[in-house]
C-alpha cells in the first residue's frame, strides 16, 4: 500500500512509518550538533515519550550528550485492520533502533501510564533489567482523560474559561480553513476534573511509588512541563482551566521537590514554548497566536522546534554548567524566556490582529503550522520515500 495522510479536523488518522523514523533522525542530528547535555542523567524515565516534548526529550537525554539510557512510556496503537497505527508507534521502534545502534537502551512500554499494573511492571524492569535505579525521571503526558485510581470512574478535561466565555477564530487543519468558535466558562466540576486530568496528581503518586519502591537513585531529578504564555491569550490558557490545572502542576513541583531534597534530589517544572503538537492544536482560539509567534520568531531567527528546546532545557538549565538550576521568582525553569521577550510579544501583537480567515494561510506562518503538523505524523519530510509501496507485513513486522 502507499500510505497517504488523512486528517479529520486536527486530528490525523494515518502515519508514515518511515517518515516518522525520519523526523527521530533529523531530531538526533541536531541534539549531535548542538550545544551538548554535560553531566547529565545515565537512566531515565520518560513518561509521555512517544511524542511532542516528551519524545524530544528523550532524543536530548540519550543523543544529545548524555547517553542516557531511557525507558519510555506511551499510548500508541501499532498496526491492524483498523489502520497503520499512530505515528507514536512507529516513534517508539525507531527511537529503540537508533538507541541500539548507539548502544544504548531505549525500553518501550505502551499502556495506559495512569494504571496501577504499569507501575508495577516499570518498577521491575527497573530492577531487574535497567540497573536499580533512575536519575530521571520526565512527566509530560497530555491527554484528555485520566481514570479515578480508586473507582476506575473516568475524570475528563475540558478547555474552557474559568470567566466569560471567550470567542476566537481557530484552525481545521483538514479544510485549510480558520473558523470562529466561542469557549464557553466552565462549570466548578469541569474544573476540578480538568486539575484531576492535567494537574500534578498523578505525577506526584508516581514519584511516591517509585520512591517507595528504591528505584530513585540519590539526587534524582524530576521535571514536568507547563505553558505561561502571554497576557493576550491569559483568557484561553492561564486563567482558563488548563492554567489552572498548571497551577496544581506547579504546586506539585514544590512538594515533591521537598520530598525529594532528602534524598539530595530535585523537582522542577519547566516552562516551554507554545509549540504544534498532537495536543496543543486542540487549543481552540491559540492558533492564530502560533501563526503570529511562529512568524516573528523565524523572521527574528530566534525560532525553536521541541527538539531545540529540550536541549536548551537539559544543556543550559537543568544540568547546566553552573550546577544550579536556574528559575524565576515561582521556582519556574522558564525556557518560554525567548517567546515572552517584549519586542517579539510586541510584534506578535500587532500581527495577531491584523490575521483573518481571509488572509491567515499568508498573513501568520500557516505554512510552518501545516509541515509542524504533517511532519508530527510522519509526512512531508524531505529524503522519505512516498511513493513506495509498504506491505501490511512489514510494519507488523517492527516492534516496539
Ligand atoms: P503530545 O500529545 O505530543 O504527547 C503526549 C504523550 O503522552 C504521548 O507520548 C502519548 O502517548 C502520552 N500519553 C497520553 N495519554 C497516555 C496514557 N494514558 N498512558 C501513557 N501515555 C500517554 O503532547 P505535548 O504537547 O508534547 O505535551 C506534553 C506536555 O508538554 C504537556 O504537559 C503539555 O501541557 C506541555 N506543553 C506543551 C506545549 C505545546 O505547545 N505543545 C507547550 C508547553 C508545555
Ligand atoms: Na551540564
Amino acid at each position: 500500500m502507499i500510505i497517504e495522510p488523512v486528517v479529520k479536523g486536527v486530528v490525523a488518522r494515518s502515519a508514515h512509518p518511515f517518515g516518522c523514523q525520519q523526523a527521530i533522525r533529523n531530531q538526533i542530528n541536531y541534539v549531535r550538533t548542538a550545544d551538548p547535555v554535560t553531566d547529565g542523567p545515565k537512566k531515565v524515565l520518560v513518561l509521555g515519550a512517544s511524542s511532542g516534548f516528551g519524545l524530544a526529550s528523550r532524543i536530548s537525554l540519550a543523543f544529545g550528550g548524555s547517553m542516557a539510557d531511557t525507558i519510555g512510556i506511551s499510548f500508541e496503537r501499532g498496526p491492524s485492520e483498523k489502520g497503520v497505527g499512530t505515528a507514536g508507534w512507529y516513534n517508539n521502534i525507531f527511537f529503540r533502533e537508533e538507541a541500539e545502534k548507539a548502544g544504548l537502551i531505549g525500553k518501550n512500554f505502551i499502556g495506559d501510564a495512569f494504571s496501577p499494573q504499569m507501575r508495577q511492571q516499570v518498577i521491575e524492569y527497573i530492577k531487574t533489567e535497567f540497573g536499580g535505579q533512575l536519575d530521571l525521571v520526565v512527566y509530560s503526558l497530555a491527554t484528555g482523560v485520566r481514570p479515578n485510581p480508586e473507582t476506575g470512574e473516568l475524570w475528563r478535561s475540558s478547555i474552557k474559561t474559568m470567566g466569560e466565555p471567550v470567542t476566537g477564530p481557530t484552525i481545521n487543519i483538514e479544510t485549510d480553513t480558520m473558523e470562529q468558535m466561542t469557549i464557553g466558562t466552565a462549570t466548578p466540576e469541569e474544573v476540578e476534573d480538568t486539575e484531576k486530568v492535567m494537574g500534578g496528581e498523578d505525577w506526584a503518586s508516581w514519584i511516591d511509588i517509585l520512591s517507595d519502591a528504591g528505584v530513585l537513585a540519590t539526587g534524582c531529578k524530576t521535571v514536568a512541563y507547563s505553558y505561561v504564555g502571554p497576557k493576550a491569550t491569559y483568557p484561553i490558557y492561564h486563567q482558563g482551566t488548563l492554567g489552572r490545572a498548571k497551577a496544581h502542576l506547579h504546586a506539585t513541583a514544590d512538594q515533591l521537590n521537598n520530598k525529594m531534597s532528602e534524598m539530595g534530589g530535585e523537582a522542577y517544572v519547566s516552562v516551554c514554548k507554545a509549540l504544534v503538537t498532537k495536543a496543543s492544536v486542540f487549543i481552540p482560539a491559540f492558533s492564530p497566536y502560533i501563526l503570529a509567534l511562529f512568524k516573528v520568531m523565524k523572521d527574528k531567527g530566534v525560532h525553536e522546534g521541541c527538539i531545540e528546546q529540550m536541549q536548551r532545557l537539559y544543556a543550559q538549565r537543568l544540568y547546566g554548567k553552573d550546577k544550579i538550576v536556574p528559575v524565576d521568582d515561582n521556582r519556574l525553569i522558564r525556557v518560554d524566556d525567548w517567546e515572552l521577550e517584549e519586542d517579539i510579544q510586541q510584534q506578535v501583537s500587532e500581527l495577531m490582529v491584523k490575521i483573518t480567515p481571509e488572509n491567515f494561510t499568508t498573513m501568520g506562518d500557516y505554512q510552518g503550522y501545516k509541515t509542524d503538523f504533517m511532519q508530527l505524523n510522519g509526512f512531508d519530510l524531505e529524503g522519505v520515500d512516498y511513493q513506495a509501496d509498504i506491505s501490511f507485513e512489514t510494519l507488523t513486522q517492527l516492534v516496539a
